[in-house]
This record gives C-alpha cells, sequence and structure tokens, in this order.
C-alpha cells in the first residue's frame, strides 16, 4: 500500500477506540487502510477477543512484541514498525490512547515524516509519574492532527503551544462503541452466569503499576472493599499484573469472601455487567468515561485524573487509596447517595465518523 490509513493498535484499550474509525472510514471513504497490532497484549482475553466482538478484521500485520520493560516494549515496536512503514509509506498513521505502543508509532512516523493523528488528545493528568502521561505529552508534540474529546483537552493543547487548526473536538470514539454495543451486552447472560441482578452488584478494576505493583499499597486498596463486600458482592476482573500480586495476598482475599476475583472479560461480557452495577471502583481511564456515559457512580482510585470532565460532569468521584475514605464513599453509592451526573456533549455515538471526516479532509488538503 502507499497512501491511505495505517492504524496502530496494541493493547485493550486500544481497540475499542480503533473500531468506529476504522468502520466509519471503510463506510464514508474510499481510503484504503490498514491494521497493525503491535501485539502488546496477546492473551486472548486482552486482544482475540475484542476483535471478534468488535468486528474490527484481523490485523493487516501483527508485530508480535509482547511485554517487557518500558524502553524494551517502545524500542521492539519502533525496530518493527519502522520497517512496516518503510514499505508501506501511509499518507497519515492514526493512534489512539496513551499505551507504549502509541508512545512507539508516533515516534517513529515522525522520524519518517508521515502525518500522524493522535484520537484521543490533550488529555493531562499532570502526574509524570504515571507513564501514560509521558507518552500522552510526546505523542502530542508529534502529531499534526490532535483529535480530542472534550474542552478540557483542548485547553491543554492550546497551553503547550499547539495550532488552533490542528485542535479538533470530535467526542469520544470510545462511547461511539459503547452505544454501539450495549443492548447486545446487556443480553449477555453474564448476571445469570454469576447469580447477580441488576444493580445488586459493585464492579472494581485494578491495574495502574502505583496501585497493584507493591502488596502493600493493593492490601490497603483492598481493605477498603472489606466493607462494601459485605455490603455486596463485589466482581473484580483481574488484569494479568494485578493477578500475580494477587497471588501472594492469599490470607488477606480469604477474608474477603464477596470479592470475587475472576479472569479479565471480553467487551461484551464487561459491557453488560457494568452498566447494570450498581457501583464502580476502578483506576482505569476508559472506565471512568464509560460510567460517566452509562450513568453508573464510579469511583476512581486514584489521585488524580487525565479524564477531569468525567468528575465536573459525569459520575465519577476522585476517592484515592485510603480505605476509610473508599468504604465511606462506596457505602454512600450503595446507599443511592451516589453521584448523579450528565454525558459530556459530543459523546454521542457519532466520534468516529468526524474523525473520518477529518482524516478525509487532510488527505484531499495534502494532496
Ligand atoms: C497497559 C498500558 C496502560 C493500559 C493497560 C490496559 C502502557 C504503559 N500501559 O498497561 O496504559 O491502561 O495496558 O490493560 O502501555 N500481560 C499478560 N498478558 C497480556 C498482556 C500483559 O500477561 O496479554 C502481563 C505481563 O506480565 C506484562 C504485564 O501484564 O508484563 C503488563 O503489561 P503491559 O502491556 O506492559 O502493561 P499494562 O499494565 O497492561
Amino acid at each position: 500500500m502507499s497512501g491511505g490509513v495505517l492504524h496502530v493498535c496494541g493493547a485493550r484499550p486500544n481497540f475499542m477506540k480503533v473500531a468506529p474509525i476504522w468502520r466509519a472510514l471503510a463506510e464514508r471513504t474510499h481510503l484504503p487502510q490498514t491494521l497493525v497490532h503491535t501485539g502488546q497484549h496477546y492473551d486472548a482475553r486482552m486482544s482475540q477477543v475484542f476483535f471478534d466482538e468488535l468486528g474490527l478484521p484481523a490485523p493487516d500485520l501483527s508485530l508480535g512484541v509482547g511485554s517487557g520493560s518500558h524502553a524494551e516494549q517502545t524500542a521492539k515496536v519502533m525496530v518493527a514498525l519502522e520497517r512496516v512503514l518503510e514499505r508501506r509509506r501511509p499518507a497519515l498513521v492514526s493512534v489512539v490512547g496513551d499505551v507504549n505502543s502509541t508512545l512507539a508509532a508516533a515516534l517513529v512516523a515522525a522520524k519518517a515524516q508521515i502525518p500522524l493523528a493522535h484520537v484521543e488528545a490533550g488529555l493531562r493528568s499532570f502526574d509524570r509519574g504515571m507513564p501514560e502521561e509521558v507518552n500522552r505529552v510526546v505523542v502530542d508534540r508529534l502529531a499534526a492532527l490532535l483529535l480530542t474529546p472534550s474542552g478540557d483537552a483542548d485547553e491543554n493543547l492550546r497551553r503547550e503551544g499547539a495550532r488552533p487548526e490542528q485542535i479538533h473536538r470530535v467526542g469520544n470514539v470510545m462511547v461511539d462503541t459503547l452505544r454501539a454495543n450495549l443492548a447486545a451486552a446487556q443480553a449477555r447472560p453474564v448476571l445469570r452466569d454469576l447469580a447477580l441482578a441488576p444493580k445488586g452488584y459493585a464492579v472494581c478494576t485494578l491495574h495502574r503499576p502505583a496501585n497493584v505493583d507493591d502488596p502493600k499499597m493493593l492490601g490497603r486498596i483492598l481493605r477498603g472493599l472489606a466493607a462494601v463486600q459485605r455490603a455486596l458482592p463485589v466482581v473484580f476482573p483481574a488484569h494479568p499484573r494485578t493477578r500475580k500480586v494477587l497471588d501472594g495476598l492469599g490470607a488477606l482475599l480469604a477474608e474477603l469472601p464477596g470479592l470475587r476475583l475472576c479472569e479479565p472479560m471480553g467487551y461484551l461480557d464487561f459491557l453488560g455487567l457494568t452498566s447494570q452495577a450498581r457501583l464502580v471502583l476502578t483506576d482505569s481511564g476508559g472506565l471512568q468515561e464509560e460510567t460517566t456515559a452509562l450513568g453508573v457512580p464510579c469511583l476512581t482510585l486514584r489521585e488524580n485524573t487525565e479524564r477531569p470532565i468525567t468528575v465536573a460532569l459525569g459520575t465519577n468521584v476522585l476517592v484515592g487509596r485510603d480505605p476509610e475514605r473508599i468504604a465511606r464513599e462506596a457505602l454512600a453509592a450503595i446507599e443511592g447517595r451516589g453521584k448523579r451526573g450528565t454525558v459530556p456533549q459530543g459523546w454521542d455515538g457519532r466520534a468516529g465518523v468526524r474523525v473520518a471526516e477529518i482524516y478525509a479532509g487532510f488527505l484531499r488538503a495534502e494532496r
């Protein structure tokens, strides 16, 4: 291929963002598309299930980089992708989110002098201790097209010197995927299989290195869940990173019989589960947005968020990692005093279409 759009994805939260962009480009433009999977995530439950459920085509190329330190993972993607870009010479490289694959692709595209588009640009936690924050800042600096989900993102980019014509507020592509799949997700038998009633349980996910890599910190957060799991079952699909540390916390877990650990879920089962939950407790970025789109109360177990609009307008409350605060806020939500919110503008199921129009216009102007 020469010309067209080359998408790079690699980790679980990328797949639901690429799907609506891919579809809108296929339906509305004649642009050739190439899908590259870096292989950052490779377990079937972390990757293949999303392709199957979201109607994404099989990747044209799989780089198979796998896990490693930040430098190893980023470098492996860079080396493999450089060869791909040399061969294929796309007219535009499209990246989403803030994972290491996103950063690696941005660096390679910039050096190959191929224009880069970043979807989900401008989000900032202002915490450089988070690897994703480093990735976000660098990727946005290199991108020609900055496609943002919210006004705070536009403002961050302007402050960092982006030109106004680079910034395009498209809304939230992940919400496109959520809306397109909500009915199918709620038709899944996941609640029945887990013997849960709608609004009769909470969902917890944790995978941030700052929360899960140190068993003391993870134990502290789990203690915050003690009162919650006494009030109602807490379903906890554990990321592989978290599972490794939980394996050493057996004694503590034995004291929490209402905490129901399970394997990571596919997209549809997990959306079926979260959309009918009484409450979600998480350190995920994407889930903060999904709960706001769903109107489900969310407690974010972090000190900061790169998605402040979910706090300002949505159902999200930043509660940190103090066990007493976690328990207090969770019980309030369980008693029906959870945060109510509104859905931000542009989180309307049409963000992918807006991205496709911007890509097509950009490439017409480049010719
Ligand atoms: C990555 C992203 C993070 C995102 C998260 C979603 C970066 C810096 N972080 O974090 O922003 O929120 O994905 O899941 O890119 N592992 C498996 N199987 C897999 C993938 C990973 O067992 O399919 C295990 C490996 O032990 C690996 C560890 O999980 O070392 C961490 O994986 P990695 O991709 O490095 O980071 P995540 O924590 O998943």
